[in-house]
């Protein structure tokens, strides 16, 4: 998987099947079946990125023929929260992957008015300290809910956190980047910008409604 570096914590995949499932996600007349079914697939193919730098140790398994020196997962285990709702799209793709993680949520919306985020639900594994946590939102439009998110994280002693999304917006990884300069942002495309009700533009519509189908 190749991908290209906007800075050095904001990693872009141009991978040609992720990309051309994204190009279908914009599509207007892509039901909420098949948008469903790409943001799983996408998730599933940019996690292969996102733990690359899973640590691995070497143990000896005994194969039909003779003993294996071979690698395992080691280190620090991962969990992945999604934010609420449209993280929930990029769920079943990872657990596909890495059917073991902890699953967390973080309940927020954005407020009409303020369009600030406003958190209504949090519920995190008791070890979430312990682990390396991926927060999946696929829309970074202001921001501002990916640096709540990300607040709430560190509220509760999690150090070591990552964010995956499809779509974002320069002003939202500016601004992710200066609440939280330690934290790598995973995309899929960056686009040109945010309009006067901050969707992103291009960018894909409202997540939530296209992928739960609440409009
Ligand atoms: C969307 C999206 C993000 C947020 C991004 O959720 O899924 O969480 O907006 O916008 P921001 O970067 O400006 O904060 P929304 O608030 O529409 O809630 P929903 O998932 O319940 O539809
Ligand atoms: N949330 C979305 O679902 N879409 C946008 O473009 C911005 C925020």
């Amino acid at each position: 998987m190749t991908f290209e570096k906007y800075d050095e914590m904001v990693f872009i995949f141009d991978h040609p099947l992720i990309q051309h499932k994204v190009s279908l996600l914009r599509d207007k007349n892509t039901d909420t079946k098949e948008f469903r079914e790409l943001v799983s697939e996408i998730a599933m193919l940019m996690t292969y990125e996102v733990t690359r730098d899973m640590p691995l140790k070497e143990v000896e398994i005994e194969t039909p023929i003779g003993m294996a020196k071979t690698n395992i997962l080691s280190g620090k285990k991962m969990g992945i929260v999604p934010i609420l709702r449209a993280g929930l799209g990029m769920v079943d793709g990872m657990l596909n992957l890495m059917p073991m993680i902890k699953v967390g949520h973080i309940g927020l919306y954005r407020d009409h008015e303020t369009l600030e985020p406003v958190e209504y639900y949090c519920k995190l594994p008791d070890d979430a300290s312990e682990r390396e946590m991926v927060l999946l939102d696929p829309m970074l439009a202001t921001g501002g809910s990916a640096s709540a998110a990300i607040g709430f994280l560190k509220k509760r002693d999690i150090t070591q956190i990552k964010l995956m999304c499809l779509i974002a917006a320069p002003e939202g990884i500016a601004r992710v980047r200066k609440t939280h300069p330690d934290v790598q942002i995973f995309c899929a495309c960056v686009d040109k910008g945010l309009n006067s009700n901050a969707y992103i533009v291009p960018g894909l519509g409202d997540a939530g409604d296209r992928l739960f189908g609440t409009k």
